[in-house]
This record gives C-alpha cells, sequence and structure tokens, in this order.
C-alpha cells in the first residue's frame, strides 16, 4: 500500500466516524450482537485510588467529560508513594488479608465524633486504619529505571538520575495529580460543579443497584479536628453508572504462618515489636549494634539489608533455595551487603519464657536443625496478597489464590459486568494506554467484545498482565503494541484520536539499564522488533490487520 492509499483510508474513516455519532450501538440487523452494549449511557464514573493508576483514569475521564470522582483513603494522592512516618497498623498474625472492619451505622447519612481512647482506639491508630500509611521506607529507591516509571504530562529534568529515590517519586506522582487539578487542595473548576476528589475518604461498600443498573458506593471519611483534638467521620452514598477500581495490588502485607510465630509475634521490647512485617521499616538509625535476622530473599529484604548495614551489627537472612528467579530477585541476591550471613528456611520459634522481655533469649530452629540464637529482632520481608478493599455482597469468590480480580477482560473490565473496571497494567507505562481505553469503551469510541467472546479468550487465556518488559513475542512489548493497535483501530473505525507507541530512545534506555542492573542478555533491541512477526492468534482480533498498524505509522501526517 502507497502512502495515498492509506491517506485515502484514513480520510475515509474519518469521514465515516463522522456520520456514526450514536454512542450506543443496537444489534445488527439479524438481532445478534456485535459488541457489548450498555444498559444505559455511562456519564457518572468513579475511580477508587489516587495512586499512579487512579489519577490516570481520573484525569482521562475528565477530559472525556465524564462526570467524575477520585476516592482515596489517603489524605493526599501518590497511592504507594505517599510516603510519610507514620506506620501502618499492624499485620495480623496469623497471616490474613487486613481487615477493612467497615462499620456502617444502619443510617445514611452520618456523622460520629471520637474521642481519645473512645471504644479503647487510640485516635492515632483510629486514624491510620482509615489510611493505612504506605510500606514504604525514607531511603528507598526505585528498582525499575525513570524511563519505566514516568508518568505523562510531567517529565523529570534530564539531569535526574536513572534510579530515583522515593522522595522524587513521590514529588512527581503529586505533579501530575496538581498538573490535572487532582491535588488535594484542588478547587473545583467552576463553583457549581462537585469537586473531583474527595481524600480522606475510604469506599466501605459497592452494590449494583437492580432497578436503575447503576452502583452504590458506601463512603466515609475521616477529618481530625485540632480544635477539639477529636475525629469527625462522615458516611454517605453516591450514585454512578461505571466504576475503576485503582485500589493497587499490595493492600495487604504477607506473613508465612511459621510455628511459633503468633507467640513470638506478642513480645515487645521497650515498647517496639521485636517481630514485624518489612511494611513498618522506615529508618535504619535504631538498628545500631542489633543482630537482626531478615526471613525473604527479594527486593524489600536486599534493599532493607543495604539500608541498615552501616549500624547493625550482624544480618542474617533467611532464604529458600530457587532455580527460576525474576530479574528482580537475582539483582536482590547481587545486592545483599557482603556480611550478610545466607541461613535455610525457619522451621519453627521455640516457645518463649516472656514477651516484655524481646527475642534475645529465644531459639529459632531452621529446616536443616540449626538453631539461631541472639537474634534481637525479626524482620519479614515476606511480600504481599492483593485483598478485596472494599466489601462487594453477594459477589462470591471474586479472587484467584493470590487475590488477582478473576474474570476481567484484558482492558481490565469486569466480563459479566464491564461497568465495573480494574486498573490491571504496569500504571506507568500503559496506565496511558488503559485510561484512554476505559474512557472510549464507556463513551462508545471503542467496543469491547461480546460478553460470550470475551469469555472465550480468558478462558483461553489470551491476554495476559500487561506493562512488563519481559521481551518474548507473546509479552512485554509486543502486548504494549497490541494495545495501541486496538485502540487506533477503535478510533479509525469510531472516532477518537490516535496514540503513538512508546518511544524507541525508551526502550534503548531499560535495554540498558535491564543488563547492567538485572541480568546481563535479559533484553536486546532486537527482543522489541518482535510484535511484527506476533502470529494472528495473539492479536485482539485473530487477525493481523495491516491498515491498522499503517495508520498508526502516518497518525502525524494525516490527523
Ligand atoms: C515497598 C514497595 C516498593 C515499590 N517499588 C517500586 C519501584 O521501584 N518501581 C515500581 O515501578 N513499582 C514499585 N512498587 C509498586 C507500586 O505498587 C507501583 O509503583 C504503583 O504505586 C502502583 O500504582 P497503583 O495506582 O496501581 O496503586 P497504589 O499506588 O497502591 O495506589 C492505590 C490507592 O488506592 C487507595 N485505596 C485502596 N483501597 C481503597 C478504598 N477502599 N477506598 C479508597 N481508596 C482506596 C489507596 O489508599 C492507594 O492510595 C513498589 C511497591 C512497594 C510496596
Ligand atoms: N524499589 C524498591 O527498592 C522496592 C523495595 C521493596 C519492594 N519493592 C517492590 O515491591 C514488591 C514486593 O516486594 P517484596 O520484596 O516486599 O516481596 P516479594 O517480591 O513478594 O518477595 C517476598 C520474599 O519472601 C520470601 N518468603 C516468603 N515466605 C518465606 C518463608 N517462609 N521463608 C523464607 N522466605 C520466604 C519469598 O520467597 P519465595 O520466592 O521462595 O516465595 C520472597 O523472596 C515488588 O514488586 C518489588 O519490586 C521495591
Ligand atoms: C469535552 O467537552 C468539550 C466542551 O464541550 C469539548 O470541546 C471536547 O471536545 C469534549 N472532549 C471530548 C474528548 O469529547
Ligand atoms: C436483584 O435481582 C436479582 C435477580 O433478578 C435478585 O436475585 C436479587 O434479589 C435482586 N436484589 C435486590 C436487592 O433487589
Ligand atoms: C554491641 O553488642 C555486643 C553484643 O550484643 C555487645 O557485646 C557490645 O557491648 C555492644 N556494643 C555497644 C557499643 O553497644
Ligand atoms: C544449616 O545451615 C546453617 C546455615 O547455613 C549451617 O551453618 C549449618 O552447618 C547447616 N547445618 C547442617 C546440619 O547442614
Ligand atoms: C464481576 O461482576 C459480577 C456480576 O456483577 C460479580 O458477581 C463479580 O463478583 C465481579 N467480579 C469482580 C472481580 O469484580
Ligand atoms: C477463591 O478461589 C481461589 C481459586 O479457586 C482459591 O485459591 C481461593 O482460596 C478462594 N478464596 C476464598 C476466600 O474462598
Ligand atoms: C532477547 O533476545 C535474545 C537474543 O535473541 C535472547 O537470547 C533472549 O532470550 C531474549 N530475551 C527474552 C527475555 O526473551
Ligand atoms: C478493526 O476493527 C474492525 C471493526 O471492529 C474489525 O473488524 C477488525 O478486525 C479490527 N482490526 C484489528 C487489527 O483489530
Amino acid at each position: 500500500m502507497n502512502a495515498s492509499t492509506r491517506l485515502l483510508i484514513l480520510v475515509t474513516a474519518a469521514l465515516s466516524v463522522a456520520a456514526q455519532q450514536t454512542p450506543f450501538a443496537a444489534p445488527n440487523q439479524n438481532g445478534s450482537p456485535q459488541w457489548t452494549v450498555f444498559h444505559h449511557p455511562i456519564k457518572r464514573v468513579a475511580v477508587i485510588g489516587a495512586g499512579p493508576a487512579g489519577l490516570q483514569a481520573a484525569a482521562k475521564l475528565v477530559e472525556h467529560n465524564f462526570s467524575v470522582r477520585l476516592f482515596d483513603r489517603a489524605p493526599s494522592p501518590g497511592g504507594n508513594w505517599f510516603y510519610t512516618d507514620e506506620t501502618p497498623v499492624r499485620e495480623p498474625y496469623p497471616d490474613r488479608p487486613i481487615d477493612q472492619g467497615a462499620d456502617v451505622p444502619g443510617e445514611l447519612p452520618a456523622t460520629r465524633y471520637y474521642k481519645e481512647q473512645e471504644e479503647g482506639v487510640s485516635l492515632e491508630d483510629r486514624w491510620k486504619e482509615h489510611w493505612q500509611p504506605r510500606p514504604v521506607w525514607d531511603n528507598l529507591h526505585t528498582n525499575s529505571p525513570k524511563v519505566i516509571t514516568e508518568l505523562p504530562d510531567v517529565p523529570y529534568s534530564a539531569d535526574k538520575p536513572w534510579v530515583l529515590s522515593n522522595h522524587d517519586i513521590q514529588r512527581h506522582v503529586r505533579a501530575y495529580a496538581s498538573f490535572h487539578n487532582l491535588n488535594a487542595n484542588d478547587y473545583p473548576t467552576s463553583s457549581s460543579a462537585q469537586p473531583v476528589t474527595s481524600y480522606s475518604t475510604r469506599v466501605e461498600k459497592l452494590e449494583k443497584l437492580n432497578d436503575t443498573q447503576t452502583w452504590r458506593l458506601t463512603l466515609r471519611k475521616l477529618e481530625r479536628l485540632p480544635e477539639t483534638g477529636q475525629i469527625k467521620a462522615q458516611w454517605w452514598t453516591e450514585e454512578f453508572d461505571a466504576i475503576v477500581a485503582a485500589t493497587g495490588p499490595y493492600a495487604s502485607p504477607h506473613v508465612p504462618n511459621i510455628a511459633g510465630i503468633v507467640d513470638w509475634s506478642k513480645v515487645k521490647d521497650a515498647g517496639q515489636y521485636s517481630v514485624y512485617h518489612s511494611q513498618s521499616y522506615r529508618r535504619p538509625e535504631r538498628f545500631q549494634n542489633k543482630t537482626i535476622l531478615i526471613v525473604g530473599a527479594s527486593v524489600s529484604a536486599s534493599e532493607i539489608a543495604r539500608d541498615i548495614d552501616p549500624y547493625a551489627h550482624r544480618i542474617i537472612a533467611s532464604i529458600r533455595p530457587h532455580d527460576n528467579l525474576h530479574p528482580f530477585q537475582l539483582r536482590s541476591l547481587k545486592r545483599f551487603p557482603d556480611t550478610t550471613e545466607f541461613v535455610p528456611e525457619i522451621a519453627h520459634f521455640e516457645p518463649l519464657a516472656a514477651h516484655d522481655r524481646g527475642i534475645k533469649d529465644g531459639v529459632i530452629r531452621l529446616i536443616n536443625g540449626t538453631e539461631l540464637h541472639g537474634i534481637d529482632e525479626v524482620i519479614f520481608a515476606t511480600g504481599y496478597i492483593r485483598s478485596n478493599v472494599f466489601s462487594m455482597p453477594d459477589s462470591g469468590n471474586t479472587s484467584t489464590s493470590d487475590g488477582e480480580p478473576e474474570n476481567l477482560h484484558w482492558t481490565g473490565h469486569n466480563i459479566s459486568d464491564p461497568t465495573l473496571a480494574y486498573t490491571n497494567v504496569r500504571p506507568w507505562t500503559i496506565g496511558k494506554y488503559q485510561s484512554y481505553a476505559f474512557a472510549k469503551i464507556w463513551e462508545g469510541t471503542a467496543h469491547l467484545p461480546t460478553q460470550k467472546q470475551m469469555q472465550e479468550d480468558y478462558d483461553n487465556g489470551k491476554y495476559r498482565f500487561r506493562g512488563l518488559f519481559g521481551t518474548k513475542q507473546s509479552e512485554g512489548e509486543s502486548l504494549f503494541r497490541q494495545y495501541v493497535a486496538w485502540l487506533n483501530n477503535e478510533s479509525l473505525e469510531n472516532g477518537g484520536r490516535f496514540v503513538e507507541t512508546w518511544p524507541i530512545q525508551n526502550r534503548e534506555v531499560f535495554v540498558y539499564y535491564s543488563n547492567l542492573e538485572w541480568v546481563e542478555g535479559y533484553s536486546t533491541l532486537g527482543n522489541f522488533t518482535e510484535f511484527e512477526t506476533l502470529p494472528a492468534s495473539e492479536w485482539p482480533s485473530g487477525k493481523r490487520d495491516a491498515a491498522a498498524w499503517d495508520a498508526i505509522v502516518y497518525d502525524d501526517q494525516a490527523w
């Protein structure tokens, strides 16, 4: 096809778009649906979560003229990157997802005031339980280069290093929120408009109403009242046509169920727990001259070990053997301080004589029979589990064993009810495409396949998580570029602007970084060109369509 033929196709497409403005298409003539049709036009959308994923979804939906509300339980935007010195409420022993403790008054709206130690709960704990301070420490640096850890519209300055601190990322995400008028102190754009954002607001419950086919959110907002030293709680409900759940992958810390762990978890030394999850780690200074056992061999384990190394007396790491390590984990094994003593997995914690004198006299038995003595503190750097952070009555079991929501189309939409969508891609890189897809699908300029087709695709495992840079044909970059091709094809068919794919120079930087920092040979620039030879079965439509891809190439000239 020559350039002028392509141009002709685009012009024809543009004209047919103008002619075809009905947002919600009816079934075709023989009555069978061609794509998913919504019960009614989608106007009001709630976004739950103001981290890198939710902020982008909210900004894009606002741009597309939806009536948007953005809720986050935290007092400010940033998600995982809203660092504070406050530590999260303590993780449960034995292991289970943190109980969200929704306690909603019978009649709404409702207001309540809490005093210090009301029902035996301190104001501090009540506040922290509501918003859950983040599992991030002061000196944390990214394990992803800035080129894949950057939101649109607010580029880092060129002199920033490739590896950024937690504080740099926090400022960056806040800058994105401010740029889009989504920060905590931003005012509505007009005096009549309802504000988009509501911070310190936790979504307690999500219900689908039968008669209107709308979603009802039950919300709880906490406010600290410095004048009276009280906390004010308000509950109310709001209704929406569609929901974006952007609540993040790390809702709940995980601790292993090792024999004796519950007994040891009760121990305090000078008011501070001796056994705790890495989510509460903040600063290294108090580890002066201590003997620390770190459990785990992944990123939290190696990075906390490095942080405390200048202070600690001894660092012991309990790790499990592995054949198939992720590049992050290989990096971690290289990054433990040289002085780390590696030991096998823990078999059990022997019973303790007392619970108020620390664990230094306790005995930890390893699976090879060896005993460890004289440990001051145990840090479980044993990762996180995803948990459903708001309750959905009558929804049954909605997640897999690792807590991922089930039965989602690759766009993130719930196949049985695509007015509910989850952010399920790497937000930094593919988030902007997924956000655009949310807006297009709900405004009618992109179509979801029929439910039957979506279910078939899901059952065939056709679609996987998008946005990691595994560079095999079937993952990473090629899936990324399919997203772009699909969006542009939908715009070609149904209207809307084209989007560009990820810049080639970013790929080059990523290849340098991953070879230097992760694993030599992990990726080559060659890995990224395999998209063109991707089997047709991997395309969303089940066939390769040269016109859709060519259209991207000619975007600049034609539109
Ligand atoms: C210790 C640690 C280090 C990490 N380091 C890196 C790194 O170096 N590079 C990298 O790319 N990624 C890193 N990550 C992954 C991190 O999760 C992502 O970078 C990113 O923050 C994910 O964005 P998100 O918007 O999907 O989720 P989050 O940032 O987790 O945001 C989710 C938001 O949803 C809100 N929320 C949840 N439930 C409710 C509710 N019921 N009501 C209202 N609001 C709710 C939360 O308050 C939160 O603000 C790290 C994660 C951890 C835990
Ligand atoms: N930027 C940063 O510096 C930074 C810092 C922290 C976290 N993160 C990110 O946050 C996410 C979570 O990382 P994470 O390190 O907290 O968790 P993680 O990657 O899930 O690692 C958990 C570790 O705990 C180990 N483990 C679990 N149970 C164990 C047991 N009983 N005994 C010994 N080991 C056990 C696991 O080993 P198995 O593999 O054998 O299960 C694994 O090594 C990742 O995406 C990571 O990239 C980034
Ligand atoms: C949103 O509304 C404005 C004002 O009516 C309009 O100019 C703009 O094109 C709309 N945006 C989209 C993406 O439809
Ligand atoms: C909604 O409809 C379903 C099926 O028609 C029914 O089982 C359920 O009880 C209804 N729920 C409410 C709250 O009316
Ligand atoms: C450090 O700890 C060791 C062993 O517990 C102890 O012998 C030593 O006196 C401590 N040193 C300091 C400076 O506290
Ligand atoms: C068990 O592991 C520890 C730590 O690696 C080691 O010192 C010890 O010799 C091992 N014991 C046996 C019986 O292999
Ligand atoms: C998807 O929607 C169905 C129907 O409303 C619901 O039962 C199910 O729990 C939802 N699943 C998820 C992961 O949201
Ligand atoms: C939900 O189903 C998954 C997979 O079948 C299972 O692993 C998990 O334990 C179940 N969760 C609950 C809470 O029943
Ligand atoms: C990238 O390409 C190289 C060279 O063809 C290959 O050895 C390597 O396995 C590929 N990487 C991945 C992650 O597929
Ligand atoms: C583009 O969209 C049309 C209409 O939905 C569809 O027939 C075609 O297969 C799509 N092409 C690709 C590559 O997705």
